[in-house]
């Protein structure tokens, strides 16, 4: 029985790489559709993107639907000095994508297909919160047929500040919305995204891998690495991990807490606050990932672009 799932994203280099992933032969999920949100550059550009993405991962029936392009509040917030102005800038791709874009918002096809779900769709939103908060509040039905939420976003400290992760800070209200919804939530924040690092070596054995999908992910990490020279060994690739945790969640580890959005910190506005100890004598709402399996992940990552 293959996992459902939705990925809202915002392609961006290591989102277009989890869409791979979940498309692959050695995946086990379906992916019921693919929303996109204003998050690593305009919504436009990602959904070109992610198109593009289907395109090369032979996802031609799956709905790819645009979904909001600023955040609820804030003004909008890009990050095209690490995904290029295109949002997946040095790939040898063809600009224009075959596949057209559905016909529908991307909140209303969240909603539609949740709807007529048993219960068994799981979200795995790769960029800000933004369109699943928004589809919480116009249908709040919703929310108990989420199965669960395997997120990337947040951590104990961030990307964007030194206390705020990308895609919390992008839209730290929605968010805030998503993690006091009620709905059971996994979180793949920058500790564990910290640890999937494409280092040289790793580089190495996806060029020498003779696949359309894995020459086209070598120069994404070539072009992405860029943003992490000189902090890190090789660019992290956050927005793969929720996904190869939902095809193996051996390769993770996972502790319980209670997380909350911080929307009013001068300083601290995005930042995901973990709880691990009971301290705030709340309920978890989090399964945090601390730990990942390097070996495991990198085995799953480089089978599943083999298997293109
Ligand atoms: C997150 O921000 C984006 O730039 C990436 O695609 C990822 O989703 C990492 O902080
Ligand atoms: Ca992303």
């Amino acid at each position: 029985m293959k996992k459902k799932i939705i990925i809202d994203c915002d392609p961006g280099h290591d989102d277009a790489m989890a869409i791979l992933l979940a498309a692959s032969g050695v995946s086990n999920l379906q992916i019921e559709a693919i929303t996109t949100v204003a998050g690593n550059v305009g919504v436009g550009k990602n959904t070109k993107n992610a198109l593009r993405i289907c395109d090369l991962s032979g996802l031609h029936t799956v709905p790819v639907a645009m979904g909001a392009d600023r955040s609820l509040i804030r003004e909008p917030l890009e990050a095209a000095h690490v995904h290029g102005e295109s949002g997946l800038d040095g790939t040898g791709l063809p600009k224009e994508p075959i596949k057209k874009v559905a016909d529908a918002h991307a909140v209303d096809v969240l909603i539609e297909k949740l709807l007529a779900s048993d219960g068994d769709i799981t979200l795995v939103p790769i960029g800000p919160l933004t369109n699943i908060a928004i589809a919480m509040r116009k249908e709040p039905l919703i929310i108990p047929k989420i199965n669960e939420i395997a997120l990337m976003g947040g951590g104990t400290y961030g990307n964007r500040t030194p206390a705020a992760e990308f895609n919390i800070y992008a839209d730290a209200e929605a968010a805030r919305i998503v993690f006091e919804s009620g709905t059971p939530i996994k979180m793949f924040g920058l500790d564990v995204t910290h640890q999937a690092l494409a280092t040289p070596d790793k580089l190495e054995e996806l060029t020498a891998i003779d696949s359309p999908a894995a020459a086209a992910v070598a120069d994404m990490i070539t072009f992405y690495s860029g943003a992490y020279k000189g902090n890190f060994a090789g660019a992290a690739l956050h927005d793969p991990c929720p996904i190869a945790y939902l095809i193996d969640p051996s390769i993770f580890e996972l502790k319980k807490a209670r997380v909350d959005v911080e929307t009013k910190g001068e300083f601290t506005y995005g930042m995901t606050v973990a709880d691990f100890k009971g301290r705030t004598g709340r309920a978890p709402n989090v399964q945090f990932a601390t730990w990942l399996d390097q070996e495991g992940f990198w085995q799953l990552f480089m089978d599943a672009l083999r298997s293109y």
